[in-house]
């Protein structure tokens, strides 16, 4: 059992129309340390409760406005108070279906003091316990946001330096991300793996970062060298993001968006059911984004460029079910930037 605070940091609130057992109980609580209040009835039960922190409410179940077992519902609706219900008539009540309406506990009159004071002792104990196990949680929660952030921040960061270094595709990762979540979440992947998937495509070109930056920013044609060079970006990427251990496959996803479905991709030439489908969506986003913005060597070619190269190579290049959601997200004017383009 934990350990118990101090009887004087507990509040106990013991509702009672018989004065002679409402003082009795009072004076006994009081007795040991406890703050005491005492009320003749379910309504001034609820003004102490209404102005001050109650740790546990002791009602009597028969009083002769609201009885206990009301009183116990409307506590269990608005207030944090634990109830331990109280009665003489113990045959008419059923102690299973009073605990299952909320209450903590359940004593029977006439009530032995000492008896009650373990009782009371018993629910606070449970109570600091449940109120421990949340605050631990609540703690943790607040940890794993922390952690969350500090995640997104080196994303970021590395998306940054990838941009800055090739500020041609600037903003294309960005992009790419926004077009590859509505994708994602459009055909029902869990919001974890989409969420994974974006952290993936905000960062899916960071191995550009090894490619000469005269060759990222050349206007006109690549030599096969420098295309070679281009291509490597996507094993570099790999090998970066591999060091880091995160809780989604980042460093697969950026591996293989360049990989298609007939083996024609790379760096692996993978064939359809060994591409990953957050690796599938990736690529169709990066595809549609490339071709409908501006590049060093060419101007933007537009949406419709964009559509007739999913729609020509959708089942062969591209995953056919990606690119049907793709362009029924075109049709419904979801990436309005792109829509306005020619
Ligand atoms: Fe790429």
């Amino acid at each position: 059992m934990l350990p118990l605070q101090s009887n004087e940091n507990f509040t106990i609130l013991i509702v009672d129309d018989d004065e002679t057992i409402r003082m009795m109980l009072k004076t006994g609580l009081q007795l040991v340390g406890f703050h005491c209040h005492a009320a003749e009835g379910a309504q001034p039960a609820l003004k102490v409760l209404d102005n001050r922190q109650v740790d546990i409410v002791v009602a009597d179940i028969r009083m002769p406005d609201v009885n206990g077992m009301d009183l116990l519902r409307i506590i269990k609706g608005k207030y944090s108070a634990d109830v331990i219900i109280m009665t003489g008539y113990v045959d008419d009540f059923n102690y299973e279906d009073i605990v299952q309406q909320g209450a903590s506990d359940f004593i029977q009159k006439p009530v032995r003091i000492a008896e009650f004071v373990a009782r009371i002792k018993r629910v606070l104990s449970e109570r600091t316990a449940k109120a421990d196990r949340l605050n631990a949680l609540t703690d943790l929660k607040l940890n794993l946001d922390k952690f969350q952030r500090a995640m997104e921040g080196i994303v970021k960061a590395i998306s940054m330096a990838v941009e800055i270094r090739d500020p041609y595709t600037a903003g294309h990762q960005e992009r790419v991300a926004e077009l590859a979540c509505a994708a994602a979440r459009e055909m029902g992947l869990a919001e974890d793996d989409v969420y994974g998937l974006r952290m993936a495509s905000v960062i899916h070109d960071l191995g550009k970062i090894t490619v000469p930056a005269g060759i990222l920013a050349k206007p006109g044609r690549l030599s096969p060298l420098e295309y070679e060079l281009i291509k490597n970006h996507v094993q570099a990427g790999y090998d970066i993001m591999k060091q880091i251990e995160f809780p989604w496959p980042l460093a697969n996803i950026i591996l293989q968006h360049h990989e298609r479905l007939d083996g024609s991709g790379y760096p692996q030439g993978l064939f359809d059911g060994d591409i990953m489908m957050q690796a599938r969506i990736l690529a169709v986003a990066d595809v549609f984004e490339t071709i409908a913005s501006h590049r060093p060597y060419r101007p933007a070619l537009g949406l419709t460029r964009a559509i007739d190269e999913l729609k020509h190579h959708s089942g062969t290049l591209y995953d056919a079910q990606v690119v049907a959601v793709f362009l029924k997200l075109v049709d419904q004017g979801r990436f309005p930037e792109f829509a306005r383009q020619p």
